[in-house]
Formats: C-alpha cells, structure tokens, sequence
C-alpha cells in the first residue's frame, strides 16, 4: 500500500463536492465548523453536466439568507406558475394565487458555480479530482471516522474527522456502509431524452405536457438556450436522434386546436436521461450521515432532486452543528426521520407528477381516459391546483 503523504483533521470530511456537500460545506463555515470536502470528478466535469433548472421557494432562501448567492435573484428567473397542457390545451396553475409562493429558474450548474465560489472566497478545503476514496471506522463505537483518497498525482492521503458526510450521489459509495438498511425502489418503463437548443423561449413559463404520444417538458435557460425534454424508450440512443426528428417529437407534443408552435433552433446537447424512486433507510450510521442522491433518487418530473438535497443540508448543518459545538450528541438521532418526512413527500410528488402526465407502454384505453379525467379533476379546481402549487414550489419547512 502507497505510504500516506499528507494526513488532515477536520471536524466533518464531506465526501462529494456537487451543491449539496458544498451546501453543506458553507453552512458548516459559517456555524464556525470545518470541513474538508472530496470528490472524485473534476469541477469543469461538474460545472458542465446539465441537471435541472427548478428552485423551490426555500431553496433560494437558503441559498441567498446564508450568503453563498446572490446571483440566483439577479441571472435566475421567478416563475409564478406552470402549464398544464393536455387534450391540446393549456391550463395555468398560478402559484402566487394558489399559496403565494414562486418557484425559480436557476439551472444547477449556477447553483454549483456559486457555492464553489463561496467555499473558496471564504477558503474552503475542496479537493477535487480524487480517486479511490474510502471510508473506514464509521461504526456508532468508533472515535475516529477516516477518509483515504489518492490525489490526482496518485499520492495517498488520509483526512480524520468527528462525522463524515456522504452526500455522493447516486452512486455512492458511502450508502453501502450503513448496516442494517433497508431500500425503496421504483422502476419506469420510459426515460426522458433531454435537449439543449439555440432557439428564442417559446412560452413565459414552463409547459409539462401530455400528448397523445407521450409527456414534454418545455423549459428554458436563457433568452436564446432552451431546454427542453420528451419521454422516450431507455433504450434510445442520442446519437439515432437528429435535429429534426427532435423537433418533429416535440410539435407534436405540444401541438393542439390552439395551433401553439414551439420556436425551432439547432440542438446543441442531446442526453438520455434514466428514471427511478430510490429511498434508503436511515440515512445515518453512526458517525456517517448521508444527505441528497446518496440517499434517495426522483424522477425528475417536477425537479425535486437538488431542493430535496438541499432540504437535507438544512436539517443536517443544524443537527451537526448541535452535535459539534453543543455537545447534544443526541441531535443525530432526530435526522433521518426528519429528512425522511420530507422524502417521502417528495417520492410521493414526483410519482404523482409522472404518472398523471406520462404514457405508459402497458395502459389500456381506459387507464389513458383515466388519466386525462385526473387532469380535467385537477385544473377543474381549486383545492387539486392549490395541492399541486404546495408541492412544486416546496411544502414550507416548519421544523
Ligand atoms: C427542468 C427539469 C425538470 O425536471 C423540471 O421538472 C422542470 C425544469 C429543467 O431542467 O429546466
């Protein structure tokens, strides 16, 4: 085994340096607590794979009240509600009207960008580019958690701590370490091909779709890049895919009596995108809690992914913050069902939010007008559009 060239101490070492360990990472710094931050991709191979573009409410207070971005109110872009369209028509759920809330389009990448600028303005230990990261000693009776990791060199290093955090995505390596788990999965029978194109916005707010051959998202992300997404078989491969064949599945999706046409422009970045539920339980063996995708996965209808991450790093900053500096050790305990009860919310939401609006390969005709009669029930009142405005722009954290 390579000798150790270099051995930190720190309070928390964080394994996994996207928005929710970095999140973490600066909530940490300014509750006066250090960490040290590991992740085995590069930060441009971060800062340039598209995710989704959603904040909910309590997503950008978190971001702006604790000072990691101001930017998200400036570039990003307040949406007050969404599109329902089915049957070829449109239906407004107005969020201000329904509970007085917004949601934000922020793409996660800017998210990332900015709280890796704020981890360094307020220097940050992040360590990027890392391999073979391991974990040793987490158990509930040991006193010193470590991290080993080889440098991008290839030289080895060790980094001790009082908690290490997996908030390593969904392929974590640190979710395998709790012992006894129990794991929640749901698989669906179609993916999302997702786009990037050059082509001026199409509508003022996002558009979730069901057409006859199957869901649409319409989004955006500048004046001049949208993006946007259509259910597709997984198996589908980008490359059998061209501009116009794309375009062709995205009118026809969207298309209806209004004679509503989406803007066309060059697509400029193609990707198959998979769909699943994951929910692991608890997400917290002794000196190792997991936050994010490490412990839990969405399908991205209804972008709950990074919010619910970012839920996570709220519940855990503060629980660790009472372990560390106030010597409540007993504040982990009260983690995983308090982020779990949020989870499940979120389980539930993007479920719900995908199976109303998606086509699934087995359904009779029968499930198809059930469908478009749950559609009709909800934006037909009050009570279902007010239930979906909670859900999207994120169930207020009152704990
Ligand atoms: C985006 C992605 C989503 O999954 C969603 O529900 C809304 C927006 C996006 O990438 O913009």
């Amino acid at each position: 085994m390579t000798t150790v060239t270099s051995s930190t101490r720190t309070q928390v070492a964080i394994v996994g340096g996207g928005p929710a360990g970095l999140m973490l990472s600066h909530l940490l710094h300014v509750a006066g607590i250090e960490s040290v931050v590991l992740d085995h991709r590069t930060y441009d191979e971060i800062a340039t794979t598209h995710r989704a573009g959603i904040l909910e409410r309590d997503s950008v207070r978190l971001l702006v009240d604790s000072g990691a971005s101001d930017r998200v109110l400036t570039d990003g872009h307040e949406h007050q509600g969404i599109d329902l369209r089915f049957g070829g028509e449109s239906h407004r759920i107005d969020f201000q009207k329904y509970v007085g809330a917004s949601c934000w389009l922020y793409p996660q990448t800017e998210v990332f960008i900015d709280l890796h600028a704020a981890r360094t303005r307020d220097a940050g230990d992040l360590r990027y580019g890392i391999s073979g990261a391991e974990v040793h000693e987490v158990g509930a009776s040991s006193t010193g958690p470590r991290v080993t990791y080889l440098d991008p060199e290839g030289a080895r290093h060790e980094v001790t701590a009082e908690l290490v955090v997996g908030a390593d995505g969904s392929r974590s390596i640190c979710r395998d370490l709790v012992e006894p788990r129990t794991q929640y999965f749901r698989e669906y029978p179609f993916a999302w091909f997702g786009v990037l194109v050059e082509a001026p916005t199409s509508a003022p707010e996002l558009i979730y779709t069901r057409g006859e051959q199957g869901f649409a998202l319409i989004s955006q992300r500048t004046a001049d890049v949208q993006r946007m997404y259509f259910q597709c078989d997984p198996s589908e491969n980008p490359a059998d895919w061209s501009d116009d064949r794309i375009w062709e599945q995205l009118q026809g999706r969207v298309a209806g009596p209004d004679g509503f046409r989406l803007n066309e422009g060059p697509v400029i970045d193609k990707s198959v995108l998979p769909f699943r539920s994951f929910v692991q339980t608890p997400m917290r063996h002794g000196r190792l809690l997991l936050a994010g995708d490490a412990a839990h996965t969405v399908p991205p209808t209804g972008a709950k992914g990074l919010n619910l991450a970012l839920a996570d790093v709220r519940v855990l900053a503060e629980v660790i913050e009472r372990t560390v500096s106030k010597g409540e050790a007993e504040a982990l305990d009260t983690y995983t069902d308090r982020a779990l009860a949020r989870v499940w919310k979120a389980q539930h939401f993007s479920y719900w939010m995908t199976t109303m609006l998606h086509q699934l390969p087995e359904s009779t005709p029968f499930d198809e007008r059930r469908q478009l009669g749950e559609l009709a029930t909800l934006v037909a009142s009050e009570a279902g559009k007010t239930y979906l405005a909670e859900g999207y722009t994120g169930w207020p954290d009152r704990g």
